[in-house]
Formats: structure tokens, sequence, C-alpha cells
């Protein structure tokens, strides 16, 4: 008799519980908990056992007995992609791909997909969001054909499963997670337990068979991959494939990853013919600069292992009533209210009724302190309506006192933007340390904010 049970599981932690809760008791998040319906009796139960435990059969060794093999890596024909995945594909590893609909998930993964099948490597691309026809006709779209490359449609992991034994591939890629659902598992595609479980059955698969797996996540309103964070603690590797609708650029972020750097990023663009890398990024995020702006100042920010040159923007307004507006977009908002407080402190700039609003133009997120004396300078240059040079660019991180502290990899920011062709590089004097610098650029050291500020607008 097929009986149906209401439960509710928590899309944080997982816990389950046969009545709601406000807060969790597993994890104590709060209005995390969502309704599942469980049907019993025509389904066996608990057929996930073997998938969590089964897999890794190991005894305690002696670590000095255990042999280490570099993982082998396989490269894919996007270097962004390779750089952001820390060197390549990993075999046997989990990669789950998370971003909004329409953003490029499934056009990025088919050109993966015919680049590795063109390498020799046998490609299942499963597809429970379109036709095979569909896939086919975005293949077409891409110029894609390999026979290598299988495509399927298909959502049922238990035929999945049977199919992979029969094409023993080395890639699989699942689009997506939401649509598929093992029959041992009872509530509906999507939700917590069918995504959690099927994710633990994918995981075995490829952890056993030593086959690389995508997977596609959609992310919910809040911008989390929809389905319960246990599913980023799962997969090996998290990538976040994020852009605006209406601009081009798409930008690939590792958030999670166990086989490399969660810093990188690797820049695409989505053109009519499928996605293409962007070299040189600093030029993109640089092309809309409007030069000689009051308010403006261009900064050299390490993304992972490579430098961006990128803007920053402040505009600087007094205050029409009430309290004064902070507003940060693209960096920490603390270190707006933060930065003015040091400009209103150490160097006299009367800001306290003053609106402020700081944005990193292109769309890029910073978050590194080496952003902070770059910040000040646009803040200044817009108070005192004071253009900065259009080619200076401003490195360091401001403590409380106004001084200028030392940043890392200073060589290689100062090398992209000579690059790019800026004559003059503001930085922490205990950078310098007897270095010159590349040719063509004038290096000026400063220790505090005030030395900045003269050196970039002259007072
Ligand atoms: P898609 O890969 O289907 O997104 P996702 O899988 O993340 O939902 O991307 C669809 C969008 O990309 C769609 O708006 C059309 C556009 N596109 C191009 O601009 N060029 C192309 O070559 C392709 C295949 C798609
Ligand atoms: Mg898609």
């Amino acid at each position: 008799m097929v009986k149906r049970k209401t439960k509710f599981v928590c899309q944080e932690c997982g816990y389950e519980s046969p009545k709601w809760m406000g807060k969790c008791p597993g994890c104590g998040t709060w209005n995390k908990m969502v309704e599942e319906v469980e049907v019993t009796g025509g389904a066996r139960k608990g057929a996930f056992a073997h998938s969590q435990g089964g897999a890794f059969i190991s005894k305690p060794a002696p670590i000095t007995t255990i042999e280490t093999v570099n993982e082998p890596r396989i490269q894919t024909d996007l270097k962004e992609l390779n750089r952001v995945l820390g060197g390549g594909v990993v075999k046997g590893s989990l990669v789950l791909i998370g971003g909004d609909p329409g953003i490029g998930k499934s056009t990025l993964l088919l050109q993966v997909s015919s680049q590795l099948a063109n390498k020799g490597h046998q490609v299942l691309y499963i597809s429970g969001e379109e036709s095979l026809r569909q896939t086919k006709l975005r293949a077409e779209r891409l110029s894609i054909s390999s026979d290598n490359l299988l495509v399927y449609a298909e959502t049922n992991l238990e035929e999945i499963n049977r199919t992979i034994d029969g094409v023993k591939p080395a890639f699989i890629i699942i689009d997506s997670i939401q649509t598929m659902f093992h029959p041992d598992v009872t509530s509906a595609p999507g939700s917590v337990s069918q995504v959690r479980e099927c994710t633990a059955e994918l995981m075995r698969i490829g952890k056993t068979k030593g086959i690389a797996i995508f997977i596609v996540g959609h992310v919910t309103k809040e911008g989390s991959i929809a389905g319960p964070r246990l599913l980023e603690h799962m997969v090996d590797t998290v990538l976040y494939f994020e852009g605006e609708r209406h601009h081009t650029y798409r930008i690939l972020r590792a958030v999670k990853n166990r086989f490399g750097s969660t810093n990188e990023m690797g820049i695409f663009e989505m053109k009519e013919f499928g996605l293409e890398e962007v070299e040189n990024p600093s030029e993109i995020f640089l092309e809309e600069r409007s030069q000689g702006a009051a308010g403006s100042t261009v900064v050299a920010s390490m993304e992972g292992t490579r430098p961006v040159l990128v803007e920053i923007q402040a505009l600087i307004a007094p205050t029409s009533f009430g309290n004064p507006r902070r507003m940060a977009t693209g960096i920490d908002y603390n270190r707006v209210p933060l930065l003015m407080a040091v400009l209103e402190k150490r160097v006299g700039m009367l800001l306290a009724n003053q609106d402020a609003y700081v944005k990193v133009a292109g769309g890029v997120k910073l978050d590194e302190p080496a952003i902070d004396l770059a910040i000040a300078v646009s803040i200044a240059s817009s108070f005192r309506d004071q253009p900065t040079r259009p080619t200076d660019c401003v490195i360091g991180e401001v403590g409380l006192t106004g001084e200028v502290r030392r940043v890392s990899r200073i060589e290689q920011r100062v090398q992209e933007a000579a690059k790019l062709g800026f004559e003059r590089v503001i930085l922490p004097v205990n950078n310098l340390g007897g270095w010159k610098g590349p040719k063509g650029v004038e290096l000026i050291g400063v220790s505090s904010v005030s030395e900045a500020l003269k050196a970039a607008l002259g007072r």
C-alpha cells in the first residue's frame, strides 16, 4: 500500500523533522525548513546506505607508507577554465557549476565536452532540461561535432548508472541536478532529499569509476545553489558562473576547490557562436573609463594569481537632509565609512555631512585590503572635485592612523599597470626596498594617505 508522509527538511544542513520549525535544531538557522512529501510502500527505503560508506573501504595506515600521485589533470582548450579549476580537470572529481538561468552554463559545458571529445575522451552529456534535438541545435550553433560526444536525455539516475556502465565515459555532464531523480527516493525532483541523494550517488559513481563529473545547479533568488547547502560540502569544487544578462561578459569564479585556489576567476564573453575567453581582463574593465574625471582611480588588484586593473569610482555630494548616506558596490560596505573617518581625522577633510557612493566599475567584486588607498584617493578626488591623472595607478592598504601599509605581489601588479600603459604607480614605500620597477613607469613610494593625496592630486 502506498502511504504519503509529510516531513520537513532543512535546506542548510538536511535535518529532518516531522513538523515545521522556525529554527533548525540541526544547525540553528532560521526559516530554512521546507516541506517534502515522502511516498512509502511502493519503493525500497534506505537503498542509499551503500552509497555513502561502501565506496571508500580503507584501513588505517602510517602516513609514511601512503604513496602520493600527482592528481592527473586533463586540460580543456579554455585556459580560463583550466586556471579556475586549479590547472585542469582532475580525474574522478565532482564539480558543481551554479548560475542564473540563461547565463551560459549549458553552452560552456557543451563547448568543454566537445573539446574533451576531440582529444579522444569519451564524454557523456546528460540533459534533463532539453531534448536531444535542442542540444543538437545548440551544438550546430557552436559548430560542434564529434563521435566521442554522446548526448543523452534522461533524468532517472538508475538508468543513467546503467548507461554509464555500458558507455564507460571519462567525463559526464549532468544538466541539471534539479531535474534528476533516483527512483528509491520518493520526493519530487529538485527537492532537498532528491538533490542530496542524487549528488551522493553521482559522487559514488565518479569516485569508484574514476570519472570526472560536472553538475549544473540552478541558483535561487537569494543567489545560492538551490537545494541543501550540503551539496556544496559534498562536491570537490564549486564554481559560479556570473554576469549581467544585458552584458556579454561572464565571470567564472571558484568558491570552493579541493584541488586549487578559490581566488581564481575566469572571464569569458558570450558571442553569437559561443563563449570566448577574454585574455586581458584589465582592458575590458578599463574600457569605458572617462579620462580625467574627478572621483575615478585605477587600482591593480590581485584576483587569485592574476593582477587585474580595475577602476574605483566615488561620488561625494552634500547630504540634503537627515543622516548622510554611504553606499558601496563591489567592495565591502564597511571600508567606506572607515576610510572616510581616516580622511576626516588624519587629513582633515570634512566629510561628515557628505553622502558617499563608491563603486567598482565593470561589475567585479574586490575584497583585498590593497584597494584601500585607491578608494581613499577616489573619495578625496570627488570631494575636492579635482581629477586624478588618467595614467596613475594607486595601490596600498590603509591603516587607522592613516599609514599606508605594504601589500603582497607588488611586482606583478606594477607589471600589469606597465603593460597597459600606466606611467606612474603610487604604492607603499615599504614595498619599494630598492626596487626600480619596469622601464617607463615611475614608482612613487608613500607612507601615509596625505602623502598619497599629494602625489595623486597635487596637494
Ligand atoms: P545557456 O547556456 O542555455 O544558459 P544556461 O544553461 O545557464 O541556462 O545560454 C543561453 C543564452 O546564451 C541564451 O540567451 C542565448 C545565448 N547564447 C549566445 O549568445 N550565443 C551562443 O552561441 C549560444 C549557444 C547561446
Ligand atoms: Mg541550461
